[in-house]
């Protein structure tokens, strides 16, 4: 993409105080590059697969199989597809790297260290990613700046400088109970964990429900400092 930064500024002023409709709208009827939404099924992703399925039909939608799901998320999954009659495409990690990293670190390495951490995660998310983003100019997330103190300086329109696409996020703005209210108007469908105390959710070996107090992303990665609890895929740039 020729000039970026001046292609973000741009979309930013055009874009950085609309609604989250009228983002994806623009996004996806209007820019002329190839657009696609990374939906991990929390609740953000799920407000934006709603909007998405009135503002363009056949809208490109994928999510990362990650292999250590929970089983609810693969409810949802399958329920979200038939619900609103659309492909959502699973991308799985490369199953020879898989098997190569539990041989030898085992199949729980992340509580071991920070590196066995972010090495799953880049086998079982990132790269996957990376061949997600094939042929797309911009990928649509569903990140809010209330989430974590990494997530709040983030704008609408982002520059991607690791994968070398735009990066549109439409709920950046909204807080916690507007996404709620949202969920509750249009009877969208959410992951039952929400209701036991999973604000975020993940993979089931690195999410565990939050207590009174904490916050929204507390049951992420809990034995890791905050301020590092990213796994890579909304890395700083
Ligand atoms: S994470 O980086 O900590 O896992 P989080 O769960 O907050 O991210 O989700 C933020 C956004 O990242 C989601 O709205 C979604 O766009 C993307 N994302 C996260 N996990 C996945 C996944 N498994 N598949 C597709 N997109 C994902
Ligand atoms: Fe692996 Fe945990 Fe990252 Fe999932 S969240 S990819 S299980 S380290």
């Amino acid at each position: 993409m020729e000039n970026p930064n001046q292609i973000v500024s741009d979309l930013n002023e055009l874009l950085g105080s609309k609604s989250p409709e009228e983002v994806l709208d623009y996004m996806f009827n209007t820019f002329s590059g190839t657009v696609g939404f990374s939906t991990s099924l929390g609740v953000e992703d799920q407000v934006i697969t709603h909007m998405l399925s009135t503002i363009k039909k056949h809208a490109l939608i994928f999510t990362l199989d990650t292999g250590r799901l929970f089983p609810e998320t693969y409810d949802l999954l399958d329920l979200t597809r038939k619900k609103y009659d659309l492909e959502i495409k699973v991308f799985f990690p490369e199953s020879d790297r898989v098997q190569e990293m539990v041989n030898a670190k085992g199949i729980n390495l992340f509580y071991d260290s920070i590196e066995n951490r972010q090495l799953c995660c880049f086998v079982r998310k990132v790269e996957p990613l990376k061949r997600a983003f094939a042929g797309l100019d911009a990928w649509v997330c569903g990140l809010r700046r209330g989430q974590s103190p990494t997530r709040k300086n983030m704008k609408t329109i982002e520059w991607d400088a690791n994968n070398g696409l735009l990066k549109i996020n439409p709920l950046i703005n909204w807080d916690e109970n507007q996404v709620w209210k949202y969920v509750r108007d249009h009877s969208v469908p959410y992951n039952k964990l929400h209701d036991k105390g999973f604000p975020s959710i993940g993979c089931q070996p690195c999410t565990r429900a939050i207590l009174e107090g904490e916050d929204v992303r507390a049951g992420r990665w809990w034995w890791e400092n905050p301020d590092t609890r990213e796994c890579g895929l909304h890395k700083k740039q």
